[in-house]
């Protein structure tokens, strides 16, 4: 495949341990004295850059911020775009496979054939939210 440098599309090979290396210094700003589980998240965009984010909690408990809603905050904050691999972490550095309202904020953004990896290995967004409600949806 031709690949413009700097430019991820569909089928370019990820450098996931670069992926994984921003995950861990994202979590290592998690704010987490609640539950004590700091995460970090790290994503390639589609034009090649690098969005990242950790978890924010919050003493009204349910007010928690994922580490995923951080980087699709910071995903906008840097020029918006798509999500074309992604990449969770815990406090020891293990991939973390993203809770379900997450793969659904995930799935918002995904570019076309959108990796992430997971504890099974690499799947593509549609693998871990099938059928998922999206954009198209509000179309009519
Ligand atoms: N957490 C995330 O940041 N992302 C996920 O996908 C799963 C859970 C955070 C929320 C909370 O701060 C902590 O992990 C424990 O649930």
């Amino acid at each position: 495949m031709t690949t413009v440098e700097g430019v991820l599309p569909e089928g370019a090979i990820i450098d996931w341990d670069a992926l994984r290396a921003e995950a861990i210094t994202a979590m290592k700003n998690a704010y987490a004295p609640y539950s004590k589980y700091a995460v970090g998240a790290a994503a390639f965009t589609a034009d090649g850059r690098l969005v990242s984010g950790c978890n924010v909690e919050n003493a009204s408990y349910g007010l928690t911020l994922c580490a995923e809603c951080a980087l699709v905050g910071n995903l906008h904050m840097t020029g918006g775009g798509q999500l074309r691999a992604f990449y969770c972490v815990d406090a020891a550095g293990n991939v973390l496979m993203p809770c379900g309202r997450c793969r659904q904020l995930l799935h918002e953004f995904r570019a076309p054939g959108m990796e992430l990896m997971t504890t099974q290995g690499i799947r593509t967004m549609d693998q871990v939210l099938p059928d998922a409600f999206g954009p198209q949806h509000l179309e009519d």
